[in-house]
């Protein structure tokens, strides 16, 4: 089986991970729209048609189901994918639902990272509304994460400055948990936990997303970790440097990743 993953840029390598471990034998297609990342600080018009472009692009290719590796680009066009296309479309969102929970239980807030687009879409306050019964999740957009990590700017001290910034106003003691509602997050998981509070648990939509797909289209998920499947690479605008960038995001997440 073939499966497609999409995202903006590099983000969705960290699904691609977790699908490469879920289904070792499984062939993949990554597209990334180059030519028009990031998403998330573009209107909802713009987003809508970049994405139906780059879907139209890899519909040409023998594949048999779609992930939308993309929380901005599933908030923004999921519906209208699924109405055009027959084959199986997984799309994303921001892990909320299991976040409320959890901080439920510790009786602490749940902060929600994610691009600015998706924050304020109504995929994203419907979701909330639905979920957050007691008012206790906040959002904050992190736009210069998504730069720094398509320019694989994974250095701890400038990360942690970053940080130090966008959180000085908040009471890190009130949360319990932060939701990685972009793709792009997950690159920063472990150097977070070095930086955030321990109590903090920080919680992404890959697994949940690669379980989804998994049951979509019938494979029983082995996690394993020697993958023997084939994996092309492509982009919208065709750079072969953004090939080879994007082979080496793969390989920094596997040192990242613990099976
Ligand atoms: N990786 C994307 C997401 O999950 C979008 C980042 C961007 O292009 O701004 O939202």
């Amino acid at each position: 089986m073939r499966i497609a993953l999409f995202d903006s840029g590099i983000g969705g390598l960290t699904v691609l991970t977790e699908a490469m471990r879920r289904l070792p034998k499984e062939d993949f297609l990554y597209f990334a729209d180059t030519l028009h990342v990031p998403y998330g600080t573009k209107t909802l018009p713009e987003v809508k048609r970049f994405v139906q472009e780059s879907v139209n692009t890899i519909m040409q290719e023998e594949i048999q189901a779609l992930v939308v590796a993309c929380n901005t680009a599933t908030s923004a066009a999921i519906e209208e994918l699924r109405r055009t296309y027959d084959i199986p479309i997984i799309g994303m969102e921001p892990a909320v639902k299991p976040a409320v929970k959890r901080s439920q239980a510790a009786g602490k807030r749940v902060l929600v990272f994610a691009t600015s687009l998706t924050l304020s879409l109504s995929k994203y306050t419907d979701l909330v509304a639905r979920v957050d019964d007691h008012k206790v999740v906040d959002s904050m957009p992190l736009p210069e994460l998504v730069q720094y990590c398509e320019q694989l700017q994974f250095d701890r001290d400038e990360i942690e400055r970053y940080f130090n910034r966008k959180l000085s106003g908040i009471d890190l003691a009130q949360y319990s948990t932060i939701v990685l509602g972009c793709t792009h997050f997950p690159y920063y998981k472990s150097l977070l936990q070095q930086i955030l509070p321990p109590h903090i648990e920080l919680i992404d939509g890959s697994h949940g997303t690669v379980e989804r797909l998994c049951s979509l289209i019938g494979c029983s998920a082995t996690p394993s970790k020697g993958y023997s499947g084939h994996i092309e690479f492509r982009c919208s605008d065709g750079n072969p440097a953004y090939l080879d960038k994007m082979a080496r995001a793969l390989d920094y997440l596997q040192t990242q990743y613990t099976l």
